[in-house]
């Protein structure tokens, strides 16, 4: 399927011209395929921020920025939301296509099988402070983790590469419930094996042992669907960190430690966190919208309109589409009144309309409508990347595998202009100015 070379583009340098293939994928989507420029030319590809660069072929999500289209392996993002779960949509991108009854059985009894954390993790947690962010534990801790299982690192083994998938997915939830506990101070509690997979994270996140639990099927059906949602956007920051990391060698659970690290960023996953902020901001301001749409468009005020804009969709992320349906619905079955949602239709509003933002194409994204619903669910703000990144696992796990599959596969490591000092000599720090 797709990449197929059936055209070249001529590239003229001074008096000498190179013929560069040009790559074509599934939909027609076009590249120009410069690895041999610099053995021929001498030249390289200056490209800040890798906008136009494509950086592996891939066959596990296709998306269609200007049209605001989603396929997780060909299949339409609306579907699998609507009608899958998050463990059959990991399994889909991981292994490339939906399991049968029995893969299915298999894949989740071993993804509950692997919850728990061996007992000395739990020490990991008394070396951070409560007032720590979760994603730098959650971070932290699955780095830890490869110190646990020394036998099953090899990125090379496919086996040690499958146990060490299923308990990364099984294992995030208690690591991430585990941060929360503690930044609270109330005792961890252990995986229930009987629940399914967002019944369980919300019980270990909600339950305390001297109460009875019972998570509420609504709220746990709008944590699959936004794991969903999440599970995979081919290669964004994260991705293209776990991706790089891998690319040395490094195991799995290294790689997944960096993606998560990169995730936190608030121009990335941090975003949801960062969109309920602003929403806060704006409501104990007196709701004055159009002051925070022109604080966005003023050049010399560094404020962005959080959740809004994306580096691919110039089109209606068609996440938010689902969430912003999802979101009504949830807060209403919930008979939960939320202020900021009422702020943020307005503000999506009075920004679709403006000319800035048409003409820069930025719309909703994902992040817009998805800290709003957590927000329902009694999730902590402090733990919205969280979220994301338990959802993103899957995705990285997925490139990862496929990375190291490409026949292509190549340690990762981009070359610079350099503009720093022509050569000079070491000064005694005597004669230093
Ligand atoms: N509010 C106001 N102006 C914006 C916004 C925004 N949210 N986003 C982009 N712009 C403007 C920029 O100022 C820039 O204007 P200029 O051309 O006059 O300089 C132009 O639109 C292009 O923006 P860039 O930052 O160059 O676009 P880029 O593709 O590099 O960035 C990004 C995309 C980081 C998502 C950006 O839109 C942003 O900062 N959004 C807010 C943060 C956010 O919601 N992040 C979540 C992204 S989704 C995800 O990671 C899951």
């Amino acid at each position: 399927m797709g990449y197929f070379m059936k055209e070249t583009a001529k590239l003229t340098y001074k008096e000498k011209s190179i013929e560069l293939p040009v790559t074509e994928g599934t939909f027609g989507e076009k590249g120009l395929d410069i690895s041999k420029l610099r053995a021929t030319t001498g030249l390289i590809t200056f490209d800040p921020g890798s906008v136009n660069t494509g950086s592996c072929n891939s066959s596990i999500t296709y998306l269609n920025g200007e049209e605001g289209i989603l396929l997780y392996r060909g299949i339409p993002i609306e579907q699998l939301a609507e009608k899958s779960t998050f463990l059959e949509t990991a399994y889909l991108l991981i292994y490339g296509k939906l399991p049968n009854q029995d893969e299915n059985k298999y894949f989740s009894e071993s993804i509950i099988n692997h919850s728990m954390l061996h007992e000395s993790v739990k020490d990991f947690y008394s070396g951070v402070p409560a007032t720590a962010h979760p994603m730098a534990v959650c971070s932290a801790v699955i780095g830890a983790l490869a110190t646990f299982y020394p036998d099953a690192l090899d990125p090379r083994n496919e086996r040690h590469v499958e146990i060490s998938i299923h308990r990364l997915i099984a294992k995030l939830p208690t690591i991430a419930a585990y941060s929360y506990k503690k930044s609270i101070g109330q005792p961890f509690m252990y995986p229930d094996d009987s629940l399914d997979y967002c019944s369980n994270y919300l019980r270990m996140m909600f339950s305390v042992p001297c109460a009875e639990y019972y998570a509420d099927p609504v709220i746990a059906k709008a944590l699959d669907v936004l794991f969903i949602l999440h599970a995979d956007h081919e290669q964004n920051c994260s991705t293209s960190t776990v991706r790089l990391v891998g690319s040395s060698m490094a195991n799995l659970f290294a790689s997944i430690s960096a993606g998560i690290s990169a995730l936190w960023g608030p121009l990335h996953g941090g975003a949801n966190q960062a969109v309920i902020e602003m929403l806060q901001n704006i409501h104990e301001d007196g709701g004055n919208i159009n002051k925070y749409i022109d604080k966005a468009k003023d050049k010399n005020d560094p404020f962005r309109l959080m959740g809004f804009g994306h580096r691919v969709y110039k089109n209606f992320d068609p996440r938010s589409r689902i969430l912003k349906k999802y979101c009504q619905g949830v807060l209403d079955t919930m008979g939960v009144y939320e202020p900021y949602l009422e702020i943020a239709m307005k503000l999506e509003d009075i920004a679709l309309k403006d000319d800035y933002f048409i003409e820069k194409k930025l719309y909703p994204n994902v992040d817009f409508y998805s800290g709003i619903i957590y927000r329902a669910m009694k999730i902590p703000l402090n733990m919205f990347t969280v979220l994301f990144a338990i959802g993103r696992l899957p995705g990285w796990i997925a490139q990862w595998v496929e990375m190291h599959r490409d026949k292509h596969f190549k340690i990762g490591r981009p070359r610079q202009i350099f503009t720093g000092a022509k050569k000079t000599h070491y000064e005694p720090i005597e004669e230093r100015q």
